[in-house]
């Protein structure tokens, strides 16, 4: 039998597709002229079916988004004492590129905002790995998350680092108060390449849905990263994913999401899915407005919400 999952996904993108509120990026000249009126959702169960529908081959910058899987290998590669050590794992409610860093230890909030996934950056990778070759391993990381080689987009890496004064300021920050022991521009450059890995909406989907298979992509059947540092990861885009709206997310769509300032949005519910949705278009907080609608309406019609 046909499933409905992929009718049900079109009607959804329906409801949404009227609605024009928000703006695309404007920080990222490249982000600012992205087509608005984009659209596409994905769905990859556990097991690794996927469905898909909209703009579903139209590649942007993966962004934020990146935060929860580097993080992810950070854990992996270097174990909980020193990741823990440097970055804290509290709600900052702030804004994602908030400039303040915890009273007394001088470590950012949590990975997730810019301050937190910077210093992330520098802890992917074997300790003392060259820069280049830890952007490689992060690539490979995100790639084995997707399930296929990605890359990187050199026009938006270009586009932000040219402009990107308030992260060199967040890594003068760190290095100034010992979180990172490298030259910020360089963690800056190795972040911001980071932030411009491609990817599609079915990326996406797969990528949380290895999330939600405990750290093992369900397509390639590969171990990404062990089920400790998945736990980790998801509580931690549980509280903070969403920066300053996660309250509201998480009463609204109720499971552990990350949002990217390029429009992509994921969730992923342990033991179940990996969520995604592509609309560039965003509200005050940097987050999707009609992928937050869809979210809402997925997990409300599917019974996702874990509340
Ligand atoms: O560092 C930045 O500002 C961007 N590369 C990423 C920000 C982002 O995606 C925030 N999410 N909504």
């Amino acid at each position: 039998m046909r499933s409905p999952i992929p009718d049900y996904l079109a009607e959804a993108l329906q409801s949404v597709e009227s609605d024009t509120t928000g703006a695309t990026a404007d920080y990222i000249p490249e982000l600012a002229d992205a087509d608005p009126d984009l659209l596409a959702a994905a769905f990859c169960t556990e097991d690794g079916r996927l469905y898909s529908q909209g703009d579903v081959d139209v590649a942007f910058s993966i962004q934020s988004i990146s935060k929860p899987f580097v993080y992810a290998l950070a854990l992996a590669d270097r174990g909980f004492d020193e990741v823990l050590g440097k970055i804290s794992v509290e709600p900052s409610g702030d804004a994602f590129n908030d400039m303040s860093l915890e009273e007394g230890t001088g470590r950012p909030r949590n990975p997730m905002i810019n301050a937190g996934a910077i210093a992330t950056h520098t802890l992917a990778g074997r300790r003392g790995a060259d820069p280049k070759d830890r952007i490689e391993r992060i690539i490979d990381g995100l790639s084995a998350f997707a399930g296929r080689p990605l890359d990187v987009d050199e026009a938006v890496y270009e586009s932000e680092i040219a402009t990107a004064y308030r992260n060199r300021a967040l890594a003068n920050m760190l290095r100034a108060n010992g979180i990172i022991d490298e030259d910020p521009l360089i963690a800056v450059s190795g972040y911001t390449r980071q932030c411009s890995v491609r990817v599609t909406v079915e990326d996406l989907a797969l990528m949380a849905a290895t999330l939600a298979n405990r750290g093992v992509n369900p397509r390639t059947g590969a171990p990404v990263v062990p089920a400790p540092a998945v736990r980790q990861t998801l509580s931690v885009m549980a509280t903070c994913g969403m920066y300053d709206g996660a309250g509201d997310w998480m009463t609204r769509v109720g499971i552990p999401a990350k949002s990217g300032v390029s429009g992509g949005l994921i969730g992923a519910l342990p033991g179940q899915a990996g969520l995604a949705t592509f609309s560039p278009r965003l509200d005050d907080h940097g987050n999707s407005v009609r992928g937050v609608d869809l979210f809402q309406r997925f997990t409300s019609d599917m019974g996702m919400h874990l509340m």
